[in-house]
């Protein structure tokens, strides 16, 4: 039984205007838009697929169009002659009108891409940011450099240490307070952040037997609460003289040459007597203030002279503890902290700002 058929002219019309009206929307795309003003690159590629689409349904075996096409055999043979015009023009019009859609489209997506990945190669170039070196470094490098030149080897020592590094071997007993939980951080497995270099002292004299001179700067930690003069972690610089008929002397000799080299020729040097477990006897040692000479200004609190570190010649127990024959040899070390250093030389009122990373700050060492 065949289907009752509408009025073909009608249905044939029909056709028409449910494509007319999917296929609108495809006429918005112009390559000449196709920069920053106009639909994104991905709109057009969207476009693309969902025109193929639109061709598929309307054009396809199972499309209206096939419909009106298997229509024509049907009809009476003086209107099939006609009939079969109108289908074939329709079928030319919406085949050129995808046609001429799908080329405009993929003219606008190659502009796009084009667009896109442009580069105008008359535009300034990006210029990288240039670093430079941290304050602390540049501090750091220049007290090598000095003890370099004095015939010292810089020596490198973990950070991480077992209780043999960070307190026996430097004579330091079970009961000194450094040992306690409140004043060095310790790991869950026993071992300790160094909280002085002087840990490189014994790591330089196994690695090389005396003679030897070294310096050993790096971070150290302490459970000290941050405050203008304290950081729990800062950097010291350890020096280290082993040798035969080494006395005090030479302990004096060396930092005071370190501390003209370093704030001036006019620099004076005076030692305190102090107390190290690992120096015997021990010194504490300041240089006379950079900025007034000696006379007393706000830098040195008036009293002429800045404090830079402690010092002493090695005691007998460290040399042992690393099987140094104390008949033969004896030695001096001395340690100071960088930080401090650093804030009196730039004139900082806090050391804390050192490691805020506020690139303002840091900017000023350039
Ligand atoms: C020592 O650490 C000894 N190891 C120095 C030494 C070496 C003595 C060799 C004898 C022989 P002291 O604890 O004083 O000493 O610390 C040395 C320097 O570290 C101080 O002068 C100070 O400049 C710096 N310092 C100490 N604690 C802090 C801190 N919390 N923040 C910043 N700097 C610090």
């Amino acid at each position: 039984m065949t289907p009752e058929i509408s009025d073909p002219k009608e249905q044939l019309e029909a056709v028409r205007e449910a494509f007319e009206r999917e296929f609108e929307r495809f006429g918005s795309f112009r390559p000449e838009d196709a920069n920053s003003a106009g639909p994104s690159l991905a709109e057009a590629e969207m476009n693309l697929r969902a025109l193929a689409e639109l061709r598929t349904r309307h054009t396809g075996r199972k499309s209206a169009l096939a419909g009106l096409k298997k229509m024509i055999g049907r009809l009476a043979p003086e209107e099939r002659a006609a009939f079969g015009q109108s289908v074939q023009q329709l079928e030319s019009k919406i085949l050129a009108g995808l046609d001429e859609a799908e080329s405009r489209l993929k003219a606008y997506a190659d502009t796009a891409r084009i667009e896109r990945e442009r580069v105008d190669v008359s535009l300034p170039g990006r210029r990288p940011r240039r670093g430079h070196l941290h304050p602390i470094t540049i501090m750091r490098q220049r007290i090598e450099d000095i003890f370099v030149a004095m015939g010292y080897t810089v020596e490198d020592g973990p950070e991480i240490e077992t209780d043999f590094y960070n307190f026996d071997a430097l004579n330091i007993p079970p009961t000194h307070p450094a040992r306690s939980a409140q004043d060095t951080f310790y790991t869950s497995d026993g071992l300790a952040l160094r909280s002085q270099t002087s840990t490189v002292q014994i790591h330089a004299m196994q690695r090389r037997r005396p003679p030897l001179r070294v310096i050993a700067p790096g971070k150290v930690f302490r459970r000290d609460t941050p405050d203008a003069t304290h950081n729990p972690m800062f950097y010291q610089v350890e020096g280290l003289l082993v040798d035969r008929h080494v006395t005090m002397a030479h302990l004096k000799g060396t930092v005071s040459e370190f501390v003209r080299r370093m704030f001036g020729p006019t620099t004076r040097t005076r030692f305190r007597p102090s107390y190290f477990p690992f120096t015997e006897p021990s010194a504490e040692f300041d240089f006379s203030c950079f900025k007034c000479g000696g006379t007393g200004c706000a830098l040195c609190k008036g009293s002429g002279w800045i404090e830079l570190g402690g010092s002493g010649m090695v005691h007998p127990n460290v040399l042992r503890s690393v099987d140094i024959d104390t008949d033969e040899f004896s030695g001096f070390a001395f340690g100071l902290g960088i930080d401090r250093m650093c804030a009196l030389m730039y004139n900082l009122d806090d050391i804390r700002l050192l490691f805020e990373n506020d690139i303002r700050f840091l900017e000023q060492f350039n």
